[in-house]
């Protein structure tokens, strides 16, 4: 099972992930990596995940983190401690793949005084969330990178570490116009978490084929989403990673004939944190707005950095192409009740596009900015949909929104969330059953 954000994060996978763990005996991250934000409520107890993936919170499941994440870990020791604090064992059952790249205190500073060249030669920023994701991820294209295994030799970590701060340091004070780092604080930091890293490195593929040749059921947690992916989203609005379905392969080390089920988070309407065009976005200044109501009563702040996240009507034009990139099999719809109260609710179904009309979401970052969305109205509901368990408890138009929804997109949906707790969920068709 795969399961990964159809828009622009945020989606709720965290919670899905969590729910549907009930049926498997392992979890794996396979990108991104302390960027991403997981908010998990159980029992009313509210838990923020990171890089660690969402499963965790189920005693006993075998967590797993995959060659394509990178992992800064200072962050990984401190969420680790946090977890621990709360009562929930991970170091017995975390098993970091030792290709991953590191992301070390020259990524951050990296990111951040690029964001701010970014700003003031009016470039524009991404507004990335400042956890050296993109830095690290290119100095492993550039086949560079210190890799969580390179934590086992001291000597060559300090050489290799030695060429890449020259480097980098380099890059931020002649071109970036920003402080360089020493040598030392970041090698000796590096060699104290690595004591307590190092009993958690493991053959990732290896241990995922061994447990799934022995019959265990293993899940793919995917971080951001579709349209925030290095190849397929809003470029260059995007994160560094590949977000889609395919690369939970590629990202942990096994074949694709492993992936059976995609089941794909889509929110009831639409969300994006940080810069980058966004057809349907609403203005969410005005108390008795619409934009202001998703905003406030769908709490959307990140989870990572607390910025206001942008809102807007649901895009079954995005979704489209969120589809095929993917090859859905399943739905998970969440944040029906967000939009409980509403007079109206509008979808897009296509855009206007230089005079003509398209109905799927462009490729070029630019021509989606000049996209003019086209809706299709719905009447809205009364009464509330928090926390229904079962279909038949929505009101008529609810449903009717959601068969819609269903019949633009082009996937069936398997899951709706309708609070944030495990038990606020309907099921249609069990993923586990498909
Ligand atoms: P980066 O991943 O920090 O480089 O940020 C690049 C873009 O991806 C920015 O627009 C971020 O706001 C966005 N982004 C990164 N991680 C997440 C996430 O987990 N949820 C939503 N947006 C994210």
């Amino acid at each position: 099972m795969v399961v990964v954000g159809t828009q622009w994060g945020d989606e709720g996978k965290g919670k899905a992930v969590d729910w549907l763990t009930d049926h498997a005996q392992g979890v794996v991250r396979f990108q991104g990596g302390h960027n991403a934000g997981h908010t998990l409520v159980i029992e009313g107890v509210k838990i923020a995940l990171q890089l660690i993936p969402s499963g965790v919170m189920r005693e006993g499941l075998a967590c797993y983190i995959g060659n394509g994440v990178v992992v800064d870990p200072v962050h990984l020791l401190a969420e680790i401690e946090r977890l621990e604090a709360m009562g929930v064992s991970v170091r017995q059952r975390l098993f970091i793949s030792e290709s991953c790249p590191l992301i070390l205190p020259f990524h951050v500073a990296l990111d951040k005084a690029r964001e701010t060249l970014r700003e003031t030669s009016g470039a524009g920023k991404i507004g990335t969330t400042g956890k050296g994701i993109g830095p690290a991820y290119e100095d492993k294209v550039a086949r560079r990178a210190l890799r969580v295994q390179d934590l086992k030799h001291p000597e060559r970590f300090a050489k290799r570490l030695r060429e890449l701060l020259e480097l980098h340091n380099v890059v931020l004070t002649d071109y970036l116009h920003a402080e360089p780092l020493a040598f030392e604080p970041i090698f000796e930091q590096a060699m104290q978490v690595a004591e307590q890293v190092k009993p958690m490195l493991a053959d990732v593929g290896y241990l995922l084929h061994l447990a799934q040749r022995g019959g265990a059921n293993i899940l793919f947690e995917g971080a951001q989403g579709t349209l925030l992916d290095i190849d397929h989203g809003t470029y260059p609005y995007v994160t560094s990673s590949n977000c889609v379905a395919g690369n939970a392969a590629a990202g942990s080390g096994v074949g694709p004939q492993m992936l059976h089920y995609i089941l794909g988070i889509t929110k009831a309407y639409t969300t994006r944190v940080g810069a980058g065009p966004f057809p349907t976005e609403l203005a969410m200044d005005v108390p008795g707005t619409v934009g202001h109501h998703l905003s406030t009563v769908g709490q959307e702040r990140g989870t990572v950095t607390g910025r206001p996240r942008r809102c807007g009507w649901f895009d079954a034009a995005l979704l489209k192409r969120s589809v095929i990139i993917n090859g859905l099999s399943g739905l998970c719809i969440t944040k029906l009740d967000v939009l409980d109260g509403l007079p109206e609710i509008k979808v897009c179904v296509g855009y206007e596009l230089h005079g003509k009309r398209v109905d799927i979401l462009p490729l070029d970052a630019d021509d989606i900015a000049a996209c003019t969305p086209i809706y299709e109205s719905f009447p809205g509901w009364e009464g509330s949909t928090f926390g229904a368990t079962q279909w038949d408890a929505l009101p008529l138009n609810a449903k009717r929104y959601l068969e819609r929804l269903q019949e633009l997109i082009g996937a069936p949906i398997a899951m709706v969330s309708t609070g944030p707790d495990r038990v606020h969920t309907i099921v249609l068709r069990h993923p586990y059953a498909a």
